[in-house]
């Protein structure tokens, strides 16, 4: 086996595992999830579930990765625990699922660009996504953006991902930054900025119910965890740079995206009287869309807007294709780019379907959602927390002044406060999707 790859510097890696984290979740999700939620309420919580919740767990997923050197399959018997495979299988199974249908999202955004640059959209954005969400349109450019995924992924970890990543995030923060800017000259935008940073207590309250488990949730998947990419990323460190603060460096910053994407979203909105209440999969793609119809220079807006929603997006599929590269790049003598390659035409045909129809797609999204992730990442964290723990504490506290005090403190959260807040998610997560399935069976019969 040739000599395994690792990241040519420190901020290649953080900005890898940026682009990895800020994606349609942070675009195309937060904001309308938040609008779906309460507003600023939702927020609230979500920070919390970031913080106290995803950011143990990424450092969870790092100290495997580091210490493994391998994918997340191998990674376990590396670690002298073999029958833990089953729990890599799981996520690099996940990673599969999920770039299935994230790039018919992703062809999506493309045909969005073109769109906006056209003025496609402009007599009527309800229809037009009818129209281009799902049918022969959407398999073409579903093709279009895999075959983007793979030419990055096909070229390794430094030409390919560690390169382009360094050219996507700054763009996409440059961008969204400059899109935020302009939406403070809109008239009637303090509305949206109330409703986006005011939280109000009551709705907190009575909605807690609701808002906890749409919260973690949202705060796992924007954090890539429980699908191996973080794992996957973290095995080409090769070198002792402190986890911790490249983990809060990578938070703190999708954390701000997410955010930002917000202050573009809000102000748009409530400047045109638009309710933010749908958090519907086309939710940014008819309401947003709509918006820029509206606007002076829409076309302009909207066509900048997609090119960061497609920058986002590929800067994340890369890292879900490269989860499963990685396993057979490891285990076979096939070039990288030949595998990456017949993956990405794998995944490509198991995300078809799901280009045929809106519902499919929202079932896809709700096995990967309510079942695959927050299963994958409890057991990742029953293995860092109960059965590796002393390695695990080691690797943490490796390339960092980090005291016994600090890693005693994540272990802690590992262990208890982390798994509990997953455990309730996938409860509920399940009874969405029984109650989805028993939907279905109701409209069969
Ligand atoms: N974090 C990405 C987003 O917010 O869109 C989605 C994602 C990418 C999830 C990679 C998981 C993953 F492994």
């Amino acid at each position: 086996m040739s000599q395994r790859e690792t990241w040519a510097t420190r901020v290649g890696f953080i900005l890898a595992a940026v682009g990895s984290a800020v994606g349609l979740g942070n675009v195309w999700q937060f904001p309308f999830q938040t609008g779906a939620n309460g507003g600023a309420a939702f927020i609230v919580v979500y920070l919390a579930a970031v913080f106290l919740i995803g950011f143990p767990a990424m450092l969870a997923e790092f100290v495997i990765g580091r210490r493994a050197e391998r994918n997340p399959i191998d990674a376990f018997a590396r670690l002298g625990h073999r029958d833990w495979r089953v729990v890599g299988v799981l996520g690099t199974l996940s990673a599969f699922w999920i770039l299935a249908f994230y790039s018919v999202v992703g062809g999506w955004v493309i045909r969005y660009i073109v769109g906006s640059a056209t003025g496609a959209y402009f007599s009527g954005s309800e229809a037009y996504f009818g129209a281009i969400a799902a049918g022969p349109d959407a398999v073409g450019l579903h093709a279009v953006f895999m075959a983007l995924t793979v030419g990055v992924v096909a070229l390794g970890v430094t030409d390919g991902i560690e390169r382009s990543t360094k050219l996507m995030v700054p763009s996409i923060v440059l961008l969204l930054g400059g899109l935020a800017v302009w939406a403070v000259t809109l008239d009637g935008g303090g509305a949206g900025y109330a409703y986006y940073l005011s939280p109000d207590i009551d709705t907190l309250v009575a909605n807690i119910g609701s808002i906890l488990p749409a919260a973690v949730g949202q705060a796992f998947f924007t954090l890539s965890l429980g699908m191996g990419a973080m794992l996957t990323y973290a095995s080409y460190l090769g070198r002792d740079d402190s986890l911790p603060a490249d983990g809060a460096t990578i938070v703190v910053l999708n954390t701000f995206v997410g955010l930002l994407a917000g202050l573009v979203v809000f102000p748009i909105l409530f400047s045109l009287g638009i309710e933010p209440g749908s958090g519907g999969l086309g939710a940014a793609f008819i309401t947003l869309a709509g918006a820029f119809a509206q606007l002076p220079a829409g076309r302009l807006l909207g066509v900048v807007f997609f090119v960061v929603l497609l920058l986002a997006a590929l800067s994340s599929a890369i890292s879900l294709l490269e989860v499963v590269t990685a396993y057979l790049v490891d285990n076979t003598d096939r070039s990288r780019s030949t595998l990456a390659v017949a993956l990405g035409a794998a995944i490509f045909a198991l995300g078809v379907p799901s280009a045929f129809g809106l519902p499919i797609l929202s079932w896809y999204n709700a096995i990967a959602y309510n079942l695959l992730l927050p299963l994958s990442v409890l057991c990742l964290l029953l293995f860092v927390g109960w059965v590796d723990t002393d390695d695990a504490v080691a690797e943490l506290r490796r390339g960092t002044g980090l005291g016994e005090g600090g890693a005693v403190a994540w272990l802690w959260f590992v262990r208890t406060v982390v798994p509990l807040g997953v455990l309730v998610t996938l409860l509920l997560g399940l009874q969405s999707l029984a109650v989805r399935a028993g939907l279905l069976a109701e409209a069969v019969v």
